[in-house]
């Protein structure tokens, strides 16, 4: 589907839960249920039925904390299913990926993203209230020896986040790693963190000049080597370079609201789609996808935050 700008919307974040294990205090601060009617599993394999004839071929799940939910491999294995789908990934906090990682890798999941913010238990406790880092860590080497590709995601929270030390750990596991530019969504949106590029010089000074590599995920991460590091580190740099020239995605809630883009509160509603027939229900659903490719604006105003006008966490976003 090409949007108004040209732009070609092929990718569909599904938000399958806003509920979540733990509790960062960017994302949820504590909260882990908001309250909101999580989608079905019929519900959820409905709208990526339609938005599979609309033309979307990739898809991301996300939450919350999408393990919580116990059909999340009969959902990836529909969705794998649905013609034209490519890949189908995950992304997660990892606490419950070492118990669940065999039926993933056996419903065909593509790709797993794992959270982790800091690879210092006391602090990781600190800001997660969870004291499950060694499990997260568990999960990744699982992953691992079950063939799934893995990567490792890290939110820049400012001084708070080490780079040197995350970037060593992930290159003893052999994991990519990805740091993200905190945006000022939810709970985040009167924090600071720093710019990706005083993390790059921070690389440079200590691993060599890094050389940008040509493949890339099908997120808006740019990926870099470094001479004396086996892993390529990520950067998703959302407020400093900004990538909405290249967005190709739409998003959905844990509640069935789909958002043309992250930044603004605008939603249009699924649920009385979801309600219909299975026979015009499909049709009301592509309609509706379409109408969200028709609207998604040129591009955030995370530089000024006045408008920005969604005020839901990340957690019910799903990211
Ligand atoms: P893959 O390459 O498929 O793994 O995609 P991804 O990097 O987009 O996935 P992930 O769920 O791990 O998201 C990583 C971070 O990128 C999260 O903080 C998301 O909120 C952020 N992100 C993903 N897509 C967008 C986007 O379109 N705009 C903005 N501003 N941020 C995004
Ligand atoms: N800014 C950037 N990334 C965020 N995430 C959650 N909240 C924010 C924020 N305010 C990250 C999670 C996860 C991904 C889906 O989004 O840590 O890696």
């Amino acid at each position: 589907m090409k949007d108004r700008y040209g732009r070609n919307i092929d990718y569909m974040r599904l938000s399958v839960t806003d509920r979540c294990n733990l509790s960062c205090d960017y994302c949820s601060a504590g909260k882990k249920d908001t309250g909101t009617n999580p989608l079905s599993k019929d519900q959820i394999l409905a709208i990526a039925s339609a938005a599979s004839s609309a033309g979307i071929t990739k898809f991301k799940l996300t939450g919350g904390e999408p393990l919580m939910r116990s059909d999340l491999p009969e959902i990836i294995k529909s969705i794998k299913s649905l013609p034209g789908v490519v890949s189908v990934t995950l992304t997660t906090n990892g606490v419950l990926l070492s118990d669940k990682c065999e039926e993933l890798k056996d419903a065909g999941i593509d790709l797993i993203n794992v959270s982790i913010d800091t690879c210092d238990k006391k602090e990781y406790q600190t800001l997660t209230g969870s004291d499950k880092l060694t499990k997260v860590i568990e999960g990744i080497r699982a992953c691992i020896a079950n063939g799934i590709r893995v990567r490792i995601n890290t939110v820049n929270r400012g001084s708070k986040t080490d780079v040197i030390s995350l970037v060593k750990f992930a290159d003893s596991l052999d994991v990519d790693l990805r740091f993200i530019e905190l945006m000022p969504i939810g709970k985040a949106r009167d924090m600071k963190g720093s710019p990706n590029l005083d993390i790059m010089k921070t690389l440079e000074n200590e691993f060599g000049t890094g050389t940008e590599d040509e493949a890339k995920g099908n997120g808006p991460a740019r990926y870099f080597s470094f001479p004396k590091l086996k892993i390529r580190v990520g950067f998703i740099s959302a407020l400093g370079e900004g990538f909405c020239d290249e967005c190709n995605r739409l998003r959905v809630t844990s509640d069935g609201k789909l958002k043309p883009c992250l930044c603004f509160g605008d939603v249009i509603d699924l649920n009385g789609a979801l309600k219909l027939e299975a026979g015009t229900r499909e049709e009301a659903l592509v309609k509706l996808i379409k109408e969200a490719v028709d609207s998604k604006p040129e591009r955030h105003t995370f530089g000024t935050p006045d408008g920005i006008t969604e005020t839901r966490g990340m957690d019910y976003i799903g990211g």
